[in-house]
């Protein structure tokens, strides 16, 4: 089957090609490269020995989408572009909106006249807001989200399902990913954010190379065994293999189906600052800061529905997700720009 893959240039969709590609799904990339580089592509290439189809194009241009589809035929999308900056959406929302909302209904239109019906999103752990229990089972209702970024998920999701209800043809996999961090374990592929990192593990790491100072950890009063926030880190090739088996569940016509992708474990951030200077072999310096605005303090899975209905489950730990990003930002200190 052929799987087309809409940000596959990025974090997660280039892990998740070289995962599909592994599996024998011939892979076609649909990237504009706003957050991403063409050397990505390149690497899939090279850790795989198989090149995936590349198209430098922008979702939101309906034109070039009917294009590729009419051309590649595929069977099923994943569906990863999107901008994904919780505090620029905060600042740009209608660039959120327009890029995450917009571009998804023009590539929904471009899948229906060409009768794929066939898709796999990108959600996030984001839509339960401040979880009404945890672990959280997708039984726990979607919560107050806090920011337009999140908010373009929830609504993506909604629009999805009500898509389903229109036309029972439609397939929808929402999977609704925990924090994804690590990278590929040859080092050649891996998360490359712009400027200063937003999220923990990217700073981390560059504290690590000295790039940057110190961690600044945000808040140490939270309600958890040492104070600072718990998240369910997820190693990114997990994440990408979550997909493979997602798009065995989509080839049974499941109609909308949703899944949690994490570990099920939580980690605090002290935790992961410990796992890290273990990696790079030196203390990573950090100082507490105050709480982040819109933070929670506690957020981890119940990822056994996954296991029940794909046959999938995390098996990376914390030691090997911190390892692997190690390798990677040591390999590459000035990410695809080196
Ligand atoms: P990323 O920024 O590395 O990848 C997104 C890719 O989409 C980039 O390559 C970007 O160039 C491309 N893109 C953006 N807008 C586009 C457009 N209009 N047309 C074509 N391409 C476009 O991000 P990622 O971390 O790999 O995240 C992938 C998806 O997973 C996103 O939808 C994100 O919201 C979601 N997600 C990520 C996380 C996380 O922590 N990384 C957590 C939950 C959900
Ligand atoms: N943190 C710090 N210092 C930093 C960055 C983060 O202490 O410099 C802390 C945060 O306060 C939080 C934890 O580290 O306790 C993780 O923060 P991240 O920013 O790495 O991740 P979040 O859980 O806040 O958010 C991530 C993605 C969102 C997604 C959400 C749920 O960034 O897009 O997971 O999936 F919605």
């Amino acid at each position: 089957m052929k799987v087309l893959v809409t940000g596959g240039a990025g974090y997660i969709g280039s892990h998740t090609c070289v995962e599909l590609i592994n599996a024998g799904y011939d892979v076609v990339i649909v990237d504009n490269l706003d957050n991403s580089s063409k050397k990505a592509v390149g690497r899939i290439g090279e850790i795989t020995g198989k090149e995936a189809v590349f198209y430098e194009a922008d979702i939101r241009d309906g034109a070039e989408m009917e294009r590729i589809f009419a051309k590649e035929k595929p069977g099923c999308v994943i569906h990863f572009a999107g901008l994904k900056a919780v505090g620029e959406s905060v600042k740009k929302p209608l660039e959120y909106y327009e890029n995450n909302v917009y571009g998804t209904l023009v590539l929904l239109d471009a899948m229906r006249k060409n009768d794929c019906k066939n898709i796999i999103f990108s959600s996030s752990a984001t839509v339960y807001g401040d979880p009404a229990f945890v672990p959280i089972t997708e039984e726990c209702p979607k919560g107050k989200v806090t920011n337009p970024y999140g908010r373009t998920k929830s609504m993506i999701e909604d629009i999805l399902t009500d898509l389903h209800v229109s036309d029972p043809e439609w397939n929808v996999i929402l999977l609704r990913y925990f924090n994804p961090i690590g990278a590929h374990k040859s080092g050649l592929i891996g998360e490359d954010p712009k400027g200063i990192p937003n999220n923990l593990l990217p700073y981390v790491s560059k504290v690590a190379i000295g790039a940057l100072e110190k961690v600044g950890v945000f808040g140490n009063d939270y309600n958890t065994p040492d104070g600072t926030g718990v998240r369910d880190y997820i190693h990114v090739v997990d994440l990408a293999i979550g997909h493979v088996k997602a798009i065995d569940k989509i080839k049974e016509s499941p109609g909308v189906k949703i899944y949690n992708l994490g570990t099920g474990n939580g980690y605090s951030v002290l935790e992961v600052i410990a796992a890290f200077s273990k990696a790079c072999g030196h203390e990573v310096p950090y100082e507490f800061k105050p709480r982040r605005d819109g933070d929670i303090a506690t957020c981890y899975a119940d990822p056994s529905l996954a296991k029940k209905e794909l046959g999938w489950e995390a098996h990376y730990g914390l030691d090997e997700m911190c390892r692997d990003l190690w390798k990677w930002q040591s390999m590459n200190p000035d990410g695809y720009a080196g």
